[in-house]
């Protein structure tokens, strides 16, 4: 494989290997190192297109033994397996959390990235940054090259670079770490000519579509100049990392994973919920699902960049029930918020919020210790002894559950008003 999304030269080698009749146990596959000749193979096979376009999404995952996962899944359909009609097979099941998780990621690329006008040679550039979880650059960047033909601009991220030039999409280097616009700014100045000119043509992988939301137009900048610091705490990336051996309840044993907060370390606002979701659970990040959509959303009209802001739950582990293939979310009980409170502590210790936004029961629960009445406690400041200061609100996952669409759009306007109080709490210092 040349690259981390060899689309054609994944497809060819796993074509030229199944014809050739080579398992995937006798494989080993890896991008840009030495290769052993391939098979000299005639012909070509059919394979059911939903296993294409699952593996043309699983293989901009991180993890590297995708290509292997997702050859021994062609394999065993070129060898007849209805696998796609079984939804407990673990290697379909594993490729499937793959492309979610690209998927989820993808769509964060494309809503949080915020662009800063530079100028170039060539005139004015669009300039944004973005440091993704998997290798989402190439097909999400074909797509805002077709959506804003118009305009030039450069994402930047540790994997490398996409540049639109008005007629082609390049792909160059990217830097390893940018810390704030200043350094962003000083990466590009540096190496500018030397990134533009080596950058290549092209790439194989499909455009992303599998999202149907658009990409943030590159000159959109309704928050201000474009705030990319996103230095994780190295306090709580080892508490992070801990959770995963936490059995302070029982919550740990069906769940897949922990879910740890997400956001700048020393963040004025900690935004605070229940527990992950299903996708939350599956991806292992807070708030990536529809809930987190619908917050985003109403983060972004109430004017709040949520990379400036901490973001986490009050209970670390997914709660459900199984009813045949899905997990029913359950509410969690009170011994599991306190057994949580553990976690929450170490967080609001490193983070050291000023204002701390409860959404829904179980986040005012966790923090103010009695139950609350939402309705009657939400959209103004509350102090705590300790000098915090606490806010509450819904949670978004209510406005989802909204039959009515008046309604729902009363409440997320209610939402989205809650919201501004927050940021006006945030811009008062
Ligand atoms: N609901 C929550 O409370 N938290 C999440 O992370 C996702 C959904």
């Amino acid at each position: 494989m040349t690259d981390e999304t060899d689309w054609q030269g994944w497809r060819r080698t796993a074509r030229l290997l199944v014809l050739a009749g080579i398992e995937p146990a006798e494989l080993t596959w890896s991008v840009g190192g030495r290769t052993d000749p391939l098979p000299d193979a005639d012909g070509s096979f059919q394979l059911p297109r939903a296993l294409v376009e699952l593996a043309s999404v699983a293989i901009q995952a991180r993890q590297p033994d995708r290509f292997g996962l997702l050859y021994s899944l062609v394999w065993r359909a070129h060898h007849g397996e209805k696998l796609l009609d079984d939804d407990q097979d673990p290697d379909l099941s594993l490729a499937r959390r793959m492309a979610l998780a690209v998927r989820a990621d993808a769509h964060r690329m494309r809503t949080l990235v915020r662009f800063m006008p530079v100028r170039d040679d060539a005139g004015q550039r669009f300039l944004g940054w973005f440091a993704p979880a998997h290798f989402v650059l190439p097909a999400n960047a074909q797509l805002m090259a077709r959506r804003f033909p118009d305009q030039l601009w450069s994402i930047a991220t540790p994997d490398g670079s996409a540049h639109w030039d008005g007629t082609r999409l390049l792909f160059g280097s990217g830097p390893r770490q940018v810390e704030d616009d200043a350094t962003l700014v000083a990466w590009w100045d540096a190496h500018r000519a030397q990134v533009l000119d080596s950058a290549v043509e092209g790439t194989s992988i499909p455009m992303a579509e599998a999202l149907d939301e658009a990409p943030r137009p590159p000159n959109r900048a309704a928050l201000g100049p474009v705030v990319v610091r996103f230095a994780p705490d190295p306090g709580l990336e080892g508490a992070a990392k801990e959770a995963w051996a936490c059995e302070r309840c029982s919550l740990y044993g069906p769940a897949t994973q922990p879910v740890f907060g997400e956001g700048p370390a020393g963040a004025t606002v900690m935004f605070l919920g229940e527990q992950p979701g299903d996708q939350e659970d599956t991806i292992g990040r807070p708030f990536v699902g529809p809930a987190g959509q619908m917050m985003d959303r109403a983060m972004e009209e109430a004017g709040i960049d949520r990379r400036t802001v901490y973001v986490t739950n009050a209970v670390k582990h997914f709660k459900f029930t199984p009813r045949g293939k899905r997990r029913i979310h359950q509410t969690p009980e009170t011994p599991e918020i306190r057994a949580c409170d553990f976690w929450l502590d170490v967080e609001r210790v490193h983070v050291k919020p000023r204002l701390l936004v409860l959404m829904g029961a179980t986040a005012a629960r966790a923090v103010l210790r009695r139950a609350v009445t939402i309705s009657r406690e939400r959209g103004r400041p509350i102090p705590m002894e300790d000098g915090q200061t606490v806010f509450v609100t819904v949670h978004p996952s209510y406005l989802l559950r909204i039959p009515d669409a008046a309604a729902k759009a009363r409440e997320y306007a209610a939402f989205v008003a809650d919201l501004k109080t927050v940021r006006g709490l945030m811009e008062a210092g």
